[in-house]
Order: structure tokens, then sequence, then C-alpha cells
């Protein structure tokens, strides 16, 4: 038997067991088992993983810093996100990865873009510029500064030219009505562009907003999703047909 789970608190509401567990039976993997485990304390995260022998776990708010801290060793792009979202026992060693950012850009695969343009500068953008080449929006100045290797601007300094695609990354309509932008700023954007991507699930002012133009929308299930099925992916240490068990995946949620 190999045990997987996911560490968070709260997980109660996770369906990220029914995800992978219907990903598993799909794959003929009847001796894989994924659950929940509710972790209070981050710092025991990688003790835990190691005592209940786990062979692989998901890992949500709010300890993917404990967990990027404590593995063993940490790969790939989540050693400049400093954060871990998936972890894989691999021999005795624990190790660490990011499937966020790489699940944000394996979403939009399909998409054919040149510019970009970021709207927010928090983790998720923070996340994703080290993906793209992409100009940044922000609503205040403090956080562009850690943007150094990105043109940036606030809503009083931007200067509107066109972008093919169009992310946000701000939790306005997340709980509200609110845009990410001034309304005027958004509506010259999705005049021109191709794409609008919003990382939150259900459907905001934003892409309320964008609708009225002719433009490809994406909310941000399919984030989630593919976060999902590259760790999948990770724990299964084979080739996988990445639509298919997204297909099994969105399903679930
Ligand atoms: N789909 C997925 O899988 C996925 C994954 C991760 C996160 N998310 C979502 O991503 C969103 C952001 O998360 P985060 O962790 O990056 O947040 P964060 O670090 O707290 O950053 C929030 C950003 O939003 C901006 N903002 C907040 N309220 C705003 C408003 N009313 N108007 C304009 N800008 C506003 C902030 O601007 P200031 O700097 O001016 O404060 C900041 O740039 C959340 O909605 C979260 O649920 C989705």
């Amino acid at each position: 038997m190999k045990l997987f789970t996911i560490f968070g608190n709260p997980i109660n509401h996770s369906k990220s067991p029914r995800m992978y567990n219907k990903c598993f039976k799909y794959y003929g993997l009847n001796d894989y088992c994924y659950t929940r485990t509710l972790l209070e304390n981050g710092e025991d995260i990688i003790k835990t993983f190691k005592k209940l022998k786990i062979s692989g776990a998901s890992v949500t708010v709010p300890h993917k810093e404990w967990a990027y801290k404590l593995a063993d060793e940490v790969r790939g792009i989540a050693k400049e996100i400093k954060a871990v979202n998936c972890l894989v026992l691999e021999g005795d060693k624990v190790i660490g990865y990011n499937t966020d950012a790489p699940g944000f850009m394996e979403s939009i695969s399909e998409f054919d873009y040149q510019s970009v343009l970021i709207i927010g500068a928090g983790g998720t953008a923070k996340a994703l510029s080290l993906m793209m080449d992409a100009d940044i929006l922000n609503r205040s100045e403090n956080r562009l500064k850690d943007f150094k290797n990105h043109k940036t601007f606030t809503w009083d300094t931007f200067e509107i030219k066109q972008y093919d695609l169009i992310i946000n990354t701000t939790s306005a309509g997340l709980n509200d009505d609110n845009l990410p932008a001034r309304q005027e700023i958004l509506e010259e954007l999705f005049k021109n562009a191709k794409y609008v991507v919003d990382v939150i699930y259900h459907e905001t002012p934003f892409q309320k907003l964008s609708k009225k133009y002719n433009l490809k929308i994406k909310d941000g299930s399919d984030m989630l999703v593919y976060q999902g099925v590259l760790q999948f992916e990770k724990f299964v240490d084979f080739e996988i047909d990445k639509k298919e068990v997204a297909k099994f995946m969105k399903s679930v949620l």
C-alpha cells in the first residue's frame, strides 16, 4: 500500500482525496490511497510525513512555507517562489516541489500570446512572474519593488498599450464587487487583448466586464486542476495523459 495525503489547516473541506483516488483508480493503481491530514503545527510537517510512512503529499494553506523550509531538498521553481505545495519521498529523502505556477502555465498552454499584463503584485503575481515575461500593474506602489526584472506600473503611472493576455491575480472580486483596476483602464485593455485569465474560481466583476469583448476567458479552476495534475505526475512517477487526468479532476470539482 502506498499512502498519499494533503496537509492543511483546516482540511475537512478538501476535495483532493476524491480527485487523486479517482485518478489512481483510472491508472489501475489499486494499492494507492490518498487521505487528508489536519496538521496544526507546520513545523511538524516532515516529521509527520515520515512517521506516517507517506509516499507523497500535497501541502496547502498555511503550511507551504514550512514545507519549503523543512523539506530535505527543494527542487525547481519552488526555490525561487520559496513555497512548496508538493512533497515526494525519494529513497529516504523528502523532496519539495511547487506546481502552482507551472500548473498555471499548463492551464494556458493552448493560448498563443506574445505580450502579457499581470494585474496585482502579491504572492500569486510573484510566482507567475517567474514563469513569464510580463508587465505588472498594481493598485499601490509598495509591493512593486519585488519585481526587479519587470516593467511595473501603479494605476496612476500606467500607460495603456496592447497586451495579448491579461491576468488578474488580485483578490478584487473574491468577496466583493471590486474590479482589479479602474474600469476605463480595463476596457481599453480588453479592446485589444486576446485572452483574459482570472485566478479566482467563481465569476468576478473582472470576468463579467471582459465578456463584453470578443475574448477567450478562463477562471481559476483550471489553474487549481493543473497544479493537481502536475502533483499527480510526481506521485506516480510515469508519464501521464495530462488532459485526461485534468478531465477526471475537473469532474470531481
Ligand atoms: N486558482 C488558484 O489555484 C489560485 C492559487 C493561488 C491564489 N489564488 C487567488 O489569488 C488571489 C490573490 O492571492 P495572493 O495570495 O497572491 O494575495 P496577496 O499576496 O494578498 O496579494 C493581493 C494582491 O491583490 C491586490 N488587491 C487586493 N484587493 C484589491 C482591490 N480591491 N483592487 C485592486 N487590487 C487589489 C493587492 O494590491 P495592494 O498591493 O495594493 O494591496 C495585491 O497586489 C486570491 O483571490 C486567491 O484566492 C488562486
